[in-house]
């Protein structure tokens, strides 16, 4: 690309007064081969429009998992705070990104208790006291995607769910501020891994976080239990999910059977996880969807 060409990002400005700058930066290092380290490509980061636009798609992701948070009860099937957030989603003009992913049948990603993620609602899947759950969402608008979510709770629950859920969202938050330009997307899984084991929990490391804002998942795949200063380089315009999925007991996950879909902790012990998307800016990161 010349320099007075337009900047391959789109953003219709000349390459030299654009990402120049930084290719030339991301070209004089070094580092490729060490400890998996690799430079970004050029479709994974964004530019101002392609921002805006996520951050449109997040907008209506949050209020769906606003709306999903406030049909959480004893009582209620998992179906209908499906089938409430997909006719949420779809009247905002947007698409909820999990229904028909290779074949994933619901709107919405449900996972309680034991279930790490990946749980499909059901009107058999009924709320009850105590339970513990993960409600997970994304939001297809215009090509642009949000992917979030959160932990949900049902009556009374144990002092060891609460502190499972709480610390998990801390994981999450430590990986958040470890998440720089100009350094490595396994310092992400550094910081996240170390608080877990602090605590006594495991890191699931068999799923993991993803680029997301242009598609649903891209480059990188995101650890959340890794060596610091591995991986792909992160610069400013990329976007990416940190959503650590923590086990009470052991990191052992099994898939059900059945419907091919269901995570599980193969010890049968409590597992939580958060999720927000987030932008790598010049100094730091910025959260665009939670
Ligand atoms: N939203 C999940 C994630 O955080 C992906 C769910 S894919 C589905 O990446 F097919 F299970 F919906
Ligand atoms: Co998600
Ligand atoms: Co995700």
């Amino acid at each position: 690309m010349k320099r007075n060409d337009p900047c391959w990002c789109g953003s219709g400005k000349k390459y030299k007064k654009c990402h120049l700058e930084m290719d030339e930066k991301i070209e004089s290092m070094k580092f490729v081969g060490q400890r998996g380290q690799i430079r970004p490509p050029h479709k994974i980061i964004n530019n101002a429009a392609d921002v805006e636009g996520i951050k449109r798609a997040a907008v209506i992701n949050f209020g769906a998992l606003e709306l999903a948070g406030s049909l959480v009860k004893e009582g209620v099937d998992t179906l209908t705070i499906n089938d409430a957030v997909h006719e949420f989603i779809t009247s905002h003009g947007a698409h909820p990104s999990c229904l028909g992913f290779e074949g994933f049948p619901k709107s919405i990603c449900i996972s309680v208790n034991d279930v790490v993620c990946h749980g499909i609602p059901s009107r058999k899947e009924i709320l009850k006291n105590g339970d513990i759950l993960n409600i997970d969402i994304t939001t297809d608008l215009d090509g642009y995607f949000a992917d979030a979510s959160r932990m949900f709770t049902v009556g009374e629950i144990s002092l060891e769910a609460q502190r499972l859920i709480k610390i998990t969202r801390d994981i999450m938050e430590a990986g958040i501020a470890a998440a720089k330009p100009w350094h490595f997307v396994g310092d992400i899984g550094a910081a996240c891994g170390k608080m877990a084991r602090a605590n006594g929990y495991s890191v699931v490391t068999d799923l993991g976080g993803h680029g997301c804002g242009k598609a649903f998942h891209l480059d990188p795949f995101v650890s959340h239990d890794c060596a610091a200063d591995s991986g792909m380089l992160l610069v400013p315009g990329m976007s990416l999910t940190v959503e650590p999925m923590i086990n009470a007991g052991r990191k052992q996950v099994t898939v059900d059977e059945s419907d091919k879909w269901t995570v599980r902790t193969k010890d049968g012990s409590l597992s939580a996880q958060w999720e927000k998307t987030i932008l790598i800016t010049e100094t730091g990161c910025e959260v665009l969807a939670s």
